[in-house]
């Protein structure tokens, strides 16, 4: 530098060239602070670690230049599916490539999804209830309800149900079979039109998410359509490619034709030579398992029992029952820290039952429900159901994600049952960005009327992890599904061994698929 230099010229014009170049120097390191930042927030994502190799890059390349022109053309026309609600966007995920590309990517497991919602409802409507022998009836309030029984079914009270109708004969008199399939279906699926409007606000739609369940236990819960509901509900998640699922699963009665009922154990074992005979017919899969799952509305002795039931069957069957949930809406109370008595017996007495909690799905900050964080982490949860609220508390969220307790995010589950519209502003979004251990799942995609896991993961990609996310976040969000699983370790090396064979050559397709 000339500052001390003589007066004149030449040092105006060094001054000046000096100014010219801190001016470029600091746009340059300026630009530089961006990257570095951009850079380590990149490092920080969930996946962000991940080294692709060189197969992967390409179709990872292939990827993003579909997922890319999708939201360019979603920024235009300002119509964008995560953004919308699942009922009016789904025409639209079925138009994108980059769903279709997740329909056939390897997801790994399904770690939360309910019972009796996991196959499509078509298969009810057109398979279960042409069969014979299936009566229904109408309760006061209109609802539907089904039974299958030979003779006729005893009669129903009044006050519970209208006379048994047989089903078969009902519909030889029928003028449009197709109109009254229609109804059925309607029945059973939350799927409207107009969302907005037919369902006002979260009690609307939880009052017939519950009803949902109460119409169709009569056909689902009878033997021969439980088996067969199992073995069909895992083809549809193979056909998604899943290879594992762990079920939350209340094992209620199974009834057969006439009127004897099973126990839980006949469940479990039949949920277990079921799976077991889908795996040997389909190559790739690794089975099931089950998580016993009490409805959180009853009082603290019920679910002692429950508990109990809980560490009984997992004593009986050890590799099939992985542990033990409370299920039900969050919001109606009934919090974990309610039945903390029972949820401390299996400790209390030196037993290892664990559990997987649903929590924090809620929007009520701060409330008795919203605290079901902090118990679900104090009981040891090997994972958290939804985690919704997860971000509204930075204690449990960091000690949580010290003992490597993972989220089970489900978008459409959320949005449906209205506690999120635009899935860009779900709060997994902080989540992932950060890098939280997280898994995608369905939680009930038959009555949201999605199928397997690949809507979510849909949602999850473009909405959620908006347009950072990459190949590095699936392949991460894949491989959470088994590393989080109640497999075995053993288990777990051969789930993972499997999986990376289909993920290589899924990603050798990709990779050549012509742009
Ligand atoms: C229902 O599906 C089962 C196979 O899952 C099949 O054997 C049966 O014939 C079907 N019944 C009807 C009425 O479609
Ligand atoms: C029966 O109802 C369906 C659905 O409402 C309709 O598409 C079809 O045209 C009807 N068929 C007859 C024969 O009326
Ligand atoms: C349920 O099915 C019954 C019988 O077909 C029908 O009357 C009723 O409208 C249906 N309910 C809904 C919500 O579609
Ligand atoms: C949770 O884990 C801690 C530490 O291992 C243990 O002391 C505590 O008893 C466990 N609580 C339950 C309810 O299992
Ligand atoms: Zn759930």
């Amino acid at each position: 530098m000339s500052a001390g230099g003589p007066p004149g010229r030449p040092a105006r014009l060094a001054l000046l060239l000096a100014v010219v170049m801190a001016f470029f120097c600091s746009a340059a390191s300026k630009d530089e602070a961006r990257n570095q930042l951009l850079m380590r927030e990149k490092m920080m994502r969930l996946g962000g670690r991940l080294v692709l190799g060189k197969q992967e890059e390409l179709a990872n390349a292939r990827l993003m230049a579909l997922k890319k022109a999708e939201m360019a053309q979603a920024m235009k026309t300002q119509k964008f599916p995560p953004s919308m609600h699942f009922f009016q966007a789904k025409n639209l995920i079925e138009k994108s490539e980059v769903f279709h590309i997740l329909k056939k990517m390897p997801k790994g497991a399904a770690l939360h999804v309910h019972d009796f919602s996991i196959l499509s409802m078509d298969w009810l409507v057109k398979n279960v209830t042409y069969r014979p022998h299936c009566h229904f009836c109408f309760t006061p309030k209109g609802a539907l309800q089904f039974k299958f029984a030979y003779p006729t079914p005893p009669t129903p009270r009044p006050a519970e149900c209208s006379e048994w109708i047989l089903l078969e004969k009902y519909r030889r008199g029928l003028q449009n079979v197709t109109e009254f399939d229609n109804s059925l279906l309607k029945n059973f699926t939350l799927m409207t039109e107009n969302p907005e409007a037919t369902y006002a606000d979260q009690n609307a739609v939880w009052a017939k998410f519950e009803a949902i369940f109460f119409t169709i236990s009569g056909l689902v819960y009878y033997a021969p359509v439980f088996r067969d509901y199992v073995f069909q509900a895992l083809e549809e998640f193979y056909q998604d490619s899943v290879l594992y699922l762990e079920l939350r699963a209340m094992l209620f009665p199974v009834y057969e034709l006439n009127g004897m009922v099973h126990n839980r154990e006949w469940s479990v074992k039949t949920y277990k030579e079921v799976a077991c005979m889908f795996a040997k017919k389909h190559p790739g899969f690794i089975g099931i398992k089950i998580i016993y799952s009490d409805h959180r509305s009853k009082d603290v002795s019920l679910i002692m029992e429950s508990v109990r039931t809980a560490m009984v069957l997992r004593a009986l069957f050890p590799r099939m029952v992985a542990g033990f949930d409370l299920v039900g809406r969050e919001d109606t109370g009934h919090s974990l820290y309610d039945y903390k008595e029972a949820l401390m017996l299996p400790a209390s007495h030196a037993v290892k039952l664990p559990y997987f909690f649903h929590a924090g799905e809620t929007d009520w900050q701060g409330t008795s429900v919203d605290r079901n964080l902090l118990d679900a982490l104090i009981l040891n949860s090997t994972r958290i159901g939804h985690g919704f609220a997860l971000s509204k508390h930075p204690a449990v969220w960091a000690d949580s994600w010290k003992k490597d307790i993972p989220i089970e995010v489900c978008p459409i589950s959320n949005q449906v049952l209205k506690l999120v519209s635009d899935l860009r502003n779900h709060p997994a979004a902080v989540l992932m960005a950060t890098g939280y251990p997280m898994v995608i799942s369905s939680d009930d995609p038959a009555l949201f009327g999605a199928k397997g896991l690949s809507y979510d993961f849909y949602e999850a990609f473009m909405g959620i992890g908006g347009m950072v996310a990459d190949l590095r976040t699936l392949k991460q969000l894949a491989m959470n599904s088994i590393k989080y699983s109640a497999l075995l370790d053993m288990e777990k090396k051969v789930a993972m061994k499997t999986w990376e064979e289909s993920w290589n050559k899924f990603v050798a397709d990709l990779a050549r698929r012509p742009n």
